[in-house]
């Protein structure tokens, strides 16, 4: 199982977005893939439906219940929801040891899947620590926006200081969202990422899309609420490219 961590110390950026579509996007193309939402806002779990109100990864973390037990359905895949006492994550687990690989020994015990999709929470906490010790690889979804490099850059040295304890962790690819190709800012944060991190830009830009950004409304992924969409065909193409960088 490879463990992919969507992850961007920036709020808004389109992790959720882009793990809840690239993960139904693996569904599509044949792939068993686990979810993970790690995040106390519960979007993934909304996202496709699911309840972040009830039992979820604060009780596997905690060991109050298994995790297999709390596993949900998501469009074929399986999602470990969000609770809302994860928001207490950072003093609940504070004096536990071995309080960052908590969720790598969660992970342990779930069904093997050929992806495991961790969606972080916007910070830099316990949780995305935990993710950051779970993850063979890091994929970072970056806004074409205003001052998109020095957050990207900002991820790449939290990527490296987790090399500390997880020195095989790598990043998979960065890829570009809410892609405006008329808008010229869009087009110079896509040449600038592509000049600093030529090996690891994506080549899919998700586009901006109504559809993408209504869909978890309807708890639904793009896939299921508009199969057609220029949303649908990006987070399809993104997955594929996902799938022959990062899954065997
Ligand atoms: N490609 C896109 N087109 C349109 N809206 C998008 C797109 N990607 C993300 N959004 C919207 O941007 C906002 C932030 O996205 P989200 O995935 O929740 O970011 P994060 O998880 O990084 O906080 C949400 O309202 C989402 O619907
Ligand atoms: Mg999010």
């Amino acid at each position: 199982m490879r463990v992919l961590a969507f992850l961007n110390q920036k709020g808004g950026v389109g992790k959720t977005t882009l793990a809840a579509n690239v993960g139904a996007g693996l569904v599509r193309l044949g792939r068993s893939v686990l979810l993970v939402d790690l995040d106390p806002q519960g979007h993934l779990t909304r996202a496709f439906g699911a309840d972040p109100g009830g039992p979820g990864l604060h009780e596997a973390l905690s060991g109050s219940a298994p995790a297999a037990d709390l596993l949900v359905q998501a469009e074929g895949a399986l999602l470990l929801p969000a609770s809302p006492e994860l928001a207490g994550a950072d003093t609940v687990f504070a004096s536990l040891p071995g309080k960052e690989r908590l969720l790598a020994r969660v992970l342990e015990r779930l069904p093997e899947a050929d992806a495991c999709i961790l969606d972080c929470p916007p910070n830099l906490g316990l949780l995305a620590v935990n993710a950051l010790a779970a993850a063979h690889a890091v994929v970072v979804p970056v806004q074409a926006e205003f001052l998109a490099l020095a957050g990207l850059g900002a991820v790449m040295d939290t990527v490296d200081a987790a090399r500390g304890f997880n020195p095989g962790l790598t990043v998979l690819g960065v890829a570009l969202t809410r892609y405006v190709h008329r808008k010229r800012l869009c087009r110079e944060v896509d040449t600038s990422v592509r000049r600093h991190f030529p090996a690891l830009r994506l080549e899919t830009r998700v586009r901006e899309s109504v559809a993408l950004a209504e869909a978890p409304g309807f708890g639904k992924s793009i896939f299921a609420y508009a199969p057609k969409s220029n949303g649908a065909l990006d987070c399809l193409n993104l997955a594929r490219e996902i799938a022959a960088r990062g899954l065997s």
